[in-house]
């Protein structure tokens, strides 16, 4: 009886990468990764597994129950699978706290995994470009992450028609909410966590669920406002906040940067994730069918201090992942021609020539930067023409036993079709001029 076979299908939310997929993402990534270290940011990671009690300190509720994949190991350690990247930062951070050269400016770009529902934008696991400061207060480096989230789509000719920065302040949110709805520290976290779904229940249930926690229809009123209300006028709602007054300061450093028209005040931004103290922001796509967000960040001020007593290190930076924003790129039509290949050898082979002849052709190539590779197998000279076209080569190097004993050898040009015959020590010098 025959065995069933298995799946050639990846894990439900996860992908495989082909070649030409590793082309694609290997280009974005690399263009992302220039713009990063031109903007002296330096690169770290750190392992895919961590202890799970570092979720559940901070992320919230949702990252550290739902959705990370965890489990004990053989000497009854919990661990999870890394669903984020910031509680890494933070203990690495943390790690060298008395040694490193703050403000720092890192970045990193790991694999992440959380058990979600697969749908457009979000799977199982994404690649996430992590781009953090640590050590610096002021709003500046606040300014720096939102500018660089910038940059890095502008790196892609995106313009300002395509995607805006929401931005907000927990500080003032929880003020703001006090102002209007008396309520502590703990009532404002509950309403928060309401706002934060608003847009994922129908009206009935947003305004149940805020009335459950003590707000009448006029609270609710003067929430529903501040949606559409300038920073100034969110602001004069509560004067003596130190997030309103940090959001005053944010936008006028970002109008003084030229960045206004990419930037707005958004009410909505709350973030699922409980660390942030500050600033936070999301990066939204115009685009309809792309309504998951790009990005997200924010200011954290007490993450290090899970690792250290007493540590006053802040943070601030983002999370921009793979998905979103391959769809947003093709969705704006803001990939060339990636796949167009430059001088690309193949070496042909026949049986009556010696195979160290040939390999020392492609190493003579290869030593010269031309990019080349020996047919490898024994197929008809036909057949190696045909992976030549196939695989995009744009060259076929030709030297049958005669070419050998005359030294030379040919060249057949498969983008014009046109051959040449040279003198064996010429080759590197023909391809020298392509
Ligand atoms: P986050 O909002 O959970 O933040 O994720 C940031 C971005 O990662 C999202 O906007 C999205 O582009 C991508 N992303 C998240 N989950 C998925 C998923 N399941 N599938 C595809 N893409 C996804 C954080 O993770 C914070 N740790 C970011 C941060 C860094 N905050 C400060 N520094």
């Amino acid at each position: 009886m025959c065995a069933q076979l298995l799946s050639t299908k990846p894990y439900k939310g996860t992908r495989d990468f082909y070649p030409a997929d590793m082309k694609l993402r290997n280009w974005f990534f690399g263009r992302i990764r220039s713009a990063l270290e031109l903007a002296s940011f330096e690169e770290y990671n750190g392992p895919m597994l961590e202890s799970l009690e570092i979720y559940i300190a901070k992320s919230g509720e949702e990252i550290a129950n739902e959705q990370t994949y965890n489990f004990t190991d053989r000497g009854g350690r919990r661990l999870a699978v890394r669903p984020e990247m910031t509680p890494t930062v933070a203990r690495l951070v943390a790690g060298k706290i008395n040694e490193l050269n703050f403000p720092l400016k890192w970045f990193s770009i790991p694999n992440l995994y959380r058990y979600e529902n697969p749908q457009r934008g979000r799977l199982r696991e994404h690649w996430q470009v992590n781009v953090d400061i640590f050590g610096c207060d002021s709003y500046e480096a606040d300014l720096e992450v939102i500018s660089t989230a910038i940059s890095l789509l502008k790196v892609f000719d995106a313009d300002s028609s395509m995607f805006k920065v929401h931005i907000n302040n927990r500080r003032f949110f929880n003020d703001v909410i006090a102002a209007i709805a008396g309520t502590d520290a703990e009532g404002s976290r509950k309403v928060s966590k309401v706002i934060d779904r608003k847009n994922k229940v129908p009206r009935e249930v947003y305004e149940k669920d805020l009335i459950a926690l003590g707000l009448d229809a006029d609270k609710i009123a003067k929430i529903d406002a501040l949606y559409t209300m300038s920073v100034a006028e969110a602001a004069a709602l509560c004067p003596e906040s130190r997030g309103a007054q940090e959001l005053i300061d944010l936008f006028a450093a970002l109008e003084a940067l030229g960045l206004a028209e990419y930037c707005v005040f958004d009410f909505g931004i709350i973030r699922g994730l409980d660390y942030y103290t500050g600033t936070v922001f999301e990066v939204l796509d115009t685009a309809p069918e792309n309504n998951r967000a790009m990005f997200g960040g924010g200011r954290y001020d007490n993450l290090v201090g899970l690792f250290v007593k007493n540590a006053t290190v802040s943070g601030v930076g983002f999370g921009f992942g793979d998905v979103t924003l391959e769809n947003f790129l093709i969705t704006h039509n803001l990939i060339p021609d990636i796949y167009a290949e430059g001088v690309k050898v193949l070496v042909t082979k026949f049986d009556d020539v010696p195979y160290s002849e040939y390999t020392k052709i492609v190493s003579t190539l290869r030593e010269a930067g031309v990019q080349s590779s020996i047919y490898i197998g024994s197929k008809k000279f036909g057949k190696q023409i045909e992976y030549a076209v196939k695989g995009n080569y744009s060259h076929v190097v030709i030297m049958g036993g005669s070419e050998l004993e005359a030294k030379q050898i040919k060249v057949k040009d498969l983008r014009t079709r046109e051959e040449v015959t040279l003198d064996s020590d010429k080759l590197v010098e023909y391809f020298s001029a392509q």
